[in-house]
């Protein structure tokens, strides 16, 4: 795995947020692995891992009755919920690389424009923003969370394949499959 810089921030996040525990170095290791097959420079790498570590870091602010909610959200905590994105990138902006804040702020934009909070599509979103979405839902599905048990890889696998083009990019998503193929997702991480 590659080398993360240490961040209090981290730490703190991930007591916070029992969701995050782990989950927020399983996202990084995955996404520097779908960057280094889509060749991004090793820059670029480097601002994905510690992207991936701090995509969630907006949910710090969100009320834990909403994060550890077993059930559905009803729409007032959904739109709650939906702010974390620009959260993150507030408490972000000043403290690291703007591409690191930028890929925070623009998570959970889908590429066919139909995610949040802006509704950005395809190339309108950063590369960085598209990785983590995928990095992200996989280990979502794949880990135990308030609402879900954890589900099994090759389901997760499945609708990130079938997600392609609609909430994911597909280029991203071919690299996402060539690792799965392979077995080098994060497996081990995961359990
Ligand atoms: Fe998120």
């Amino acid at each position: 795995m590659r080398e993360i810089p240490g961040d209090i921030l981290i730490e703190v996040m991930e007591d916070v947020i029992e969701d995050l525990h782990g989950h927020v170095h399983r996202v990084s290791n995955l996404a520097v692995n779908l960057g280094s097959g889509l060749d991004l420079p090793s820059e670029d790498l480097d601002r994905l891992a510690l992207a991936g570590m701090l995509h969630d870091v907006g949910k710090i602010h969100l009320d834990p009755g909403i994060l550890g909610k077993p059930g559905p959200l009803s729409d007032e905590e959904l739109e709650l919920m939906r702010r974390h994105p620009e959260m993150g990138f507030a408490m972000t902006r000043n403290r690291v690389d703007p591409k690191i804040a930028e890929a925070i702020l623009y998570h959970h934009e889908r590429y066919d424009g139909r995610g949040y909070p802006f509704g950005l599509d395809a190339d309108n979103i950063p590369i960085m923003s598209r990785i983590v979405l995928v990095a992200d839902a996989f280990d979502a599905m794949t880990s135990v969370r308030a609402y879900q048990p954890a589900l099994p890889t090759e389901f997760a696998v499945q609708e990130i394949r079938n997600n392609a083009g609609t909430q994911f990019d597909p280029q991203v998503v071919d690299i996402f499959l060539e690792l799965a193929e392979v077995d080098r997702l994060p497996l081990e991480l995961t359990a």
